[in-house]
């Protein structure tokens, strides 16, 4: 076998290399244990029961209160068995928690301590909005009616319009213990949004089912992928251009299924309780909106998203694959000789001996060569990230030389989940072999976590934590590594990228085009690694069997197999493949199982690892990029796409993906740029730099066995990375500023056109452009060998103008039309929306070297010559930071003015201002006079006639100039007028005409 893998190898024309491999021996893989039977999905399960003919409740008892009621529900026949057993006792509980909030809970009546966790999600763990104290139901926005005819029916409404945006009436309410079920009437073709995280259409459509479970399964398209936000936006466009929007949030962290049909959603959850949490999406006006719709969410239902340091806007590199120090210090010059910038260098497993958390493979990253690496990347104003993985290893008890501590550490503290039939902890599998996982539920897990992560810090001085497989994935079924242990370290049960028999020969689309020779060459080359396969498999093929529905037995709950089968999007579909079992139970009063908890594993780790953070840094913002995310993890977490594929529907599905975790208070989001799994080529990967740049987290990563995909590997990659981040690296400010207003008011930064610009329909399914803020339009290429990209200009209707960003040219589009731009290949599009202050710096090659140049002012105006903007600076790191500035900008009449609040002390000078969109020649530069503002030392007008002054001097000398073409405005060497800070005073400049 190894003389025909080499023969394959060597068959491969164009290998890097990343890819060429001397001769490897195939490894012992541990063969699966316990395959799971494979089952078949309840939703294409012809002889599933129809659970809409249970006998639904009957609501009575109804105890009013200001701000709500209660009542109790019983159920309204003999118990149907659906897909669990019936609780026949419930209670309601409406609250009008908020003007734009109201919530509904449904939760059994008898709830005994041993069974509290199957039911209700402590709000320590995930947060609980609550009410305001004051709202009542005649001061809300929204109001709930009720009938229980038939049975048990809800709706709720629009107090000032009467419009109806929740209702299950006509369907029952299903609650048994593993099964509960609601469905609402949706209006024709309904626009809704969100229910991240998935990889599919930023609309969701009227033929969907989001099924949620957090798997480790890289980006499958329309399943359950990482992370779990059970909440939608639904936008109605009316007749006559209004529109409205609504949000609907079901906090629960139970596997489940949300099932679009036409014209009702299926809401299922296979445990807890119904706890809906319904948004207006209105402001005082009474008008409502998607935008006001995502901030009410995030600001009362899950909490506003963490503000980031400033450097974690930098651009990153990673890679699966950097074999020892040396490799990354490659990289490192290879970006520094390429004038590209590079912020972050990132790690994967690389770095650890044998796959072992917190560990540091001495002959590959030896310390103190590799703590002296990481300090000169500090001296040189970069940073450092490492993996860590969810598992922690089990170190081998018949081999005394297999020591390892984290292990033994925990054990002592007892922080590990357990295999409730052994009662000793739940031995899975993953990268390292036999290993364990943290029980967060317990607090000496905190302990145990930080100390680890402390201790390592001290040789590998990290700034920043990348979590990984946090859903939590093992590689086998159920406790396998009971009575195995001392077969550690096993290899997973499958080839890893990089071992023999694992080459990675796939391109993106049209790779055959772009490069025929090539691409031929690694099609022959895979087709002869799947023979060599498919004649000498590594593994025997598991023999799986199939297995019918379980039937609900009374009095007992079927966690590994539960009646109701979700459509998981792993082979078998059984809840227990490739992650934690069900079963697997936590150390907590109740004794949890994975069962409730297993989509919150994610959000407890990176908790976790949040408050280690803070340990190490005491008083800065933990920065942990996450894969499995909960509803309230933007709160502590960054995070990232996780394992897409070298392709351009993986790039454009990038932007729905991050348009929903804007939705879902996690901003922090990019995606592995360039894609992950798979071999990239120069134009994805060129295009994909463009793109993520205006990603708020800009990361390429790439697996092993692929071809190296940093930016400077082609020069053409190098050239639209270098153009692309002068971009993004010049309005760091500007994302930074975006990310303040995430943070204390829930406003989204990445953006979609049709939040934006409500009130065009024709922009509902759009996502191939995107804005950043309300001021950036991004118009990226998204396929293969094109120079050009069609786009709209929305609302040129309404007069909104658009000015390319990089000539300030404005744009002549028409309504509606699909513009073509130029594209070429190291181009991305990219136009400021009229009405837009933008303060921007020079770019630089890291975050704090940019940081340190002048500001320049960029005025684009609006079609009745006005502009507004603003810009916040702080220390950029601090979780509290002791002095804050906000700088408002506005102009109006000719006249330029900005004035500032707060105390922290911007030293950089302003350099250039910029006017664009003027209408007409300014026959002058200055006009007054005006108030000489005793707050502003300088920027005083001057007579209408005369020169422009700034600061009593001259703008046309000393350096300084003035010139007027096209609309634009330049006036440029501010800077020694401005030497003590651009912000220190205000401003107030007029322009004559
Ligand atoms: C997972 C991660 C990926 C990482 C790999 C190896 O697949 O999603 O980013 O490179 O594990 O650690």
């Amino acid at each position: 076998m190894r003389s025909t893998f080499s023969s394959v190898i060597l068959g491969l024309v164009g290998l890097t290399t990343a890819q060429t491999v001397t001769e490897r021996v195939i490894p012992t893989l541990s063969p699966q244990i316990d395959a799971l039977p494979s089952l078949t999905p309840t939703i294409l399960d012809p002889t599933a029961p129809d659970s809409q003919a249970c006998p639904g409740y009957k609501a009575a008892n109804v105890v009013q209160a200001g701000h709500g009621f209660t009542a109790d529900l019983t159920i309204a026949g003999a118990d149907c068995q659906a897909f669990g057993n019936d609780i026949a006792d419930l209670v309601l509980e409406v609250q009008y928690q908020t003007k734009e909030r109201l919530n509904l809970k449904i939760y059994p009546k008898h709830i005994s301590p041993q069974n509290s966790s199957w039911f209700i999600l402590p709000a320590h763990l995930v947060d609980e909005p609550a009410w305001d104290g004051k709202t009542t139901a005649n001061t809300s926005d929204l109001k709930l009616d009720w009938s229980n005819d038939p049975t048990f029916q809800f709706k709720v409404s629009r107090i000032n319009t009467g419009e109806e945006i929740f209702s299950t009436y006509g369907h029952k309410i299903v609650y048994e213990d593993q099964y509960l079920e609601l469905l609402t009437n949706m209006v024709d073709d309904y626009n809704v949004y969100g229910l991240a995280e998935n990889i599919h259409d930023f609309r969701l459509g009227n033929n969907y089912n989001q099924t949620y479970y957090a798997v480790d399964a890289g980006n499958s398209i329309d399943y359950n992928v990482y992370g779990v936000i059970p909440f939608y936006q639904e936008t109605r466009y009316h007749s006559g251009g209004n529109t409205t929007a609504h949000g609907v949030y079901a906090r629960n962290a139970h596997g489940q299924e949300w099932l679009l049909r036409n014209s009702t959603i299926a809401y299922r959850t296979l445990g807890g309780s119904f706890d809906l949490y319904f948004l207006s999406g209105q402001t005082a006006d009474g008008t409502s909106s998607a935008l006001t719709t995502i901030s009410q969410f995030q600001v009362g239902c899950i909490g506003t998203p963490a503000m980031q340091m400033y450097w974690t806007f930098g651009f990153h590199q990673c890679r699966w694959g950097y074999e020892n120090i040396s490799v990354v210090q490659d990289v490192v010059d290879g970006y520094k000789s390429a004038n590209i910038p590079l912020e972050g260098v990132w790690n994967d497993l690389d770095i650890y001996e044998l796959y072992r958390d917190f560990t540091n493979n001495q002959v590959t990253y030896p310390l103190p060569a590799f703590t002296n690496f990481i300090e000169t990347l500090h001296a040189n104003g970069q940073h450092y990230i490492p993996i860590i993985d969810s598992n922690i290893y089990v170190p081998n008890p018949t081999n005394a030389s297999d020591a390892y501590s984290p292990f033994e550490h925990g054990a002592e503290l007892q922080t590990f989940i357990r295999d409730p039939t052994t009662g000793d902890f739940y031995y899975g599998d993953n990268w390292p072999g036999f290993s364990v996982w943290g029980d967060w539920l317990i607090p000496s897990t905190q302990s145990w976590w930080t100390n680890e992560i402390l201790t390592w810090h001290k040789g590998t001085p990290f700034d920043g934590i990348w979590i990984d497989l946090s859903e939590a994935s093992s590689f086998c079924a159920g406790s396998c590594g009971n009575g195995r242990l001392d077969e550690n370290p096993v290899h997973p049960p499958f080839l890893l990228p990089g071992d023999p028999l694992s080459f990675d020969f796939l391109y993106p689309e049209s790779f055959n085009v772009s490069n025929a020779t090539e691409a031929s060459s690694a099609a022959a080359a895979s087709s002869s690694q799947a023979s060599v396969i498919s004649a000498s498999p590594p593994l025997p093929v598991a023999t799986t069997t199939t297995m019918g529905r379980t039937e609900p037995t009374p009095g007992v709950r079927n966690l590994n197999f539960p009646p109701y089968v979700i459509n998981n999007v792993q082979s078998g579909h059984a809840l227990g493949k490739s992650s934690i079992a069900p079963n697997a139970t936590h150390n907590d009063q109740y004794n949890t199982t994975e069962y409730e908890m297993h989509n919150l594993f994610g959000l407890q780790i990176s908790n976790a690892t949040y408050h280690a953070l803070l340990q190490v840094f005491p008083g800065r913002r933990p920065f942990t990029v996450g894969r499995s995310v909960f509803a309230g993890s933007g709160k502590i977490t960054a995070h990232w796409g996780g394992d897409n594929t070298s392709t351009w529907g993986s790039m454009f599905l990038s932007i729905s993906q991050a348009l929903t975790m804007m939705m879902s208070g996690i901003p922090m989001f990019g995606a592995d740029t360039c894609g992950f799994t798979h071999n990239t080529d120069y134009q994805l990967c060129s295009r994909w730099m463009e793109l993520s740049a205006f990603f708020p987290f800009y990361r390429n990563h790439n697996v092993k066995a692929a071809i190296s995909q940093e930016a400077y590997r082609w020069s053409s990659v190098a050239e639209s990375s270098r153009r692309a981040m002068k971009v993004r690296y010049s309005m760091l400010t500007y994302m930074y500023t975006l990310f303040y207003y995430a943070h204390t008011k829930g406003e989204t930064v990445m953006r979609a056109l049709a939040w934006e610009f409500p009130n065009d329909p024709s922009l509902r399914e759009t996502y191939g452009q995107f804005m950043l803020g309300p001021s950036i339009l991004v118009t990226p290429v998204l396929i293969p060998n094109v120079e050009t990209v069609n786009g709209v200009f929305p609302g040129v209707a309404d007069g909104t103008r658009w000015f390319d960003w990089y000539t300030l040219a404005e744009v002549d589009a028409q309504p509606q039309e699909n513009k073509t731009l130029s594209a070429p290949l190291e181009h991305i599009n990219v136009h400021i929306r009229g009405g837009s202050i933008l303060a921007l710096q020079e770019p630089k090659l890291t975050t704090n070297a940019t940081r340190n140049t002048p500001y320049s002012l960029v005025v684009a105006l609006d079609s009745n010559g006005k502009a507004s903007g603003s810009l916040y600076l702080d220390d950029g790191y601090s979780l509290v930071p002791d002095a804050i500035k906000l700088v408002e900008f506005t102009y109006a009449d000719g006249c330029l003015k900005y004035t500032s609040e707060g105390s922290y002390a911007s030293t950089q000078p302003l350099a250039n201002i910029t006017v664009a969109g003027l209408q007409s020649t300014p026959h002058d530069y200055g006009h007054g006079p005006y108030a000489n503002r005793s707050s502003s030392y300088w920027g005083h007008g001057k007579p209408k006639g005369s020169t422009l002054e700034f600061g009593g001097k001259n703008c046309s000398s000393d350096g300084r100039s003035v010139s007027y073409s096209n609309g634009v405005l330049k006036v440029t060497g501010l800077e020694k007028d401005t030497g003590n800070g651009a912000f220190e005073s205000a401003l107030s400049l007029c322009f004559g005409w």
